[in-house]
């Protein structure tokens, strides 16, 4: 009926027309959602004299929170796998920064012996630690790989060698109270849920596995601030945004090709991801909050699920001896 009325080029012209103008609302309103949404750090907060751990700073978020803490003045330890890569960062972020007293300690979270060789370290050298930041991760999308220790790769570096790493420092943290554990989890928790018959899932398909392990990261931060209630340590986790970094490394072509436009399009950069990570490093009103979530400078609800206290329990107990807590380990 209507190609009796209008002629079929037109009517082809209007609907690539509606539909190219469709599109392009949005991606305007998508750009829109992201630039609005956009929490920045407003603390003004000096750290001279704090000494501060960062774990994964040789790229993306890791990098900008180290340059933002050492701008404030923070004794910066480094904890970085690449101690290559690590140092020539510290000399461009000591150059920039002014500030010297940035150390580089080599950190592989996927290796449980690593784990204790960087600790011991840290406890041997270190007379306080007022902030621990859980900031590495990786993520795989098909490749599976397990670690020398018998664990899954992705679970190992963002949520059993943080666990691990925790127990080796609390004693350290304790000391220098008041101090901060602060976790780069993730929203894309939401799409996961946490097995505890299986909490070392080697079969999974390792994109899966990486919303399982930022599932973890967020029940282990809000147990974590449950045990350590009185004791001056506080731990808060975050999701950073959708970051344009090294995060998405491995994701194969041709899923890359178009993921690759949709980051440098929409994502944020890693300086603005970096915002709530510093905020809950530095800020003085937090000081006595634990057990939270924050996105974008902002705490933020959780799900339910996530925030049982019983799965909370139930996997500390499975993890412990998953990284070999040894019973002479501090207890959390
Ligand atoms: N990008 C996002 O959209 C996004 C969203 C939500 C959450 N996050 C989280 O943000 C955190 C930072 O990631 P990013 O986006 O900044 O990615 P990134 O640029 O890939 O940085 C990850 C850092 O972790 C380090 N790392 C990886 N495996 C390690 C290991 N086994 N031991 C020690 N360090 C290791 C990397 O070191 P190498 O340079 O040696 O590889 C790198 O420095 C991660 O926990 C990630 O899950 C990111």
């Amino acid at each position: 009926m209507i190609l009796n009325i209008i002629p079929c080029s037109t009517l082809l012209y209007w609907i690539v027309a509606i539909i190219s103008g469709g599109a392009i609302l949005v991606l305007v309103g998508l750009r829109l959602y992201v630039f609005y949404t956009l929490g920045i750090c407003k603390s003004k907060a000096q750290m001279d004299g704090k000494t501060i751990i960062i774990t994964g700073c040789t790229s993306g978020i890791g990098k900008e929170t180290a340059r933002d803490l050492a701008k404030r003045g923070a004794r910066i330890i480094m904890a970085c796998r690449n101690p290559d890569i690590a140092n020539q960062l510290k000399d461009e972020i000591v150059k920039e920064s002014n500030n010297a007293n940035i150390t580089v300690r080599k950190l592989d979270l996927s290796s449980l012996q690593s784990i204790r060789k960087f600790a011991q370290q840290i406890n041997q050298e270190e007379s306080k630690l007022d902030v621990l930041i859980h900031n590495a991760g990786t993520a795989e999308t098909f490749r599976k790989k397990v670690t020398e220790d018998g664990l899954e790769q992705t679970m190992a570096t963002n949520y059993f060698g943080p666990f691990l790493l925790t127990h080796l420092l609390i004693d350290l943290l304790k000391r220098s109270k008041p101090s901060r554990i602060i976790v780069v989890a993730s929203e894309l928790y939401r799409l996961a849920c946490l097995n505890l018959d299986n909490i070392n899932p080697m079969s999974t398909l390792p994109a899966y596995v990486y919303y399982v392990s930022k599932y973890a990261d967020i029940v282990f931060t809000l147990e974590l601030a449950r045990r350590l209630e009185g004791s001056g340590v506080t731990a808060n986790c975050l999701h950073p945004g959708m970051i344009d970094s090294g995060i998405w490394r491995n994701v194969p072509a041709p899923l890359s090709w178009g993921l690759k436009l949709i980051v440098k399009m929409f994502f944020k950069t890693p300086e603005q991801g970096a915002q709530t990570t510093i905020y809950l490093a530095v800020s003085d009103e937090l000081n006595k909050i634990s057990g939270r979530y924050f996105m974008d400078c902002a705490e933020h609800r959780l799900s339910n699920a996530v925030k049982d206290p019983a799965k909370g329990k139930k996997l500390w107990e499975l993890s412990e001896p998953l990284v070999k807590l040894q019973s002479s380990d501090p207890k959390i």
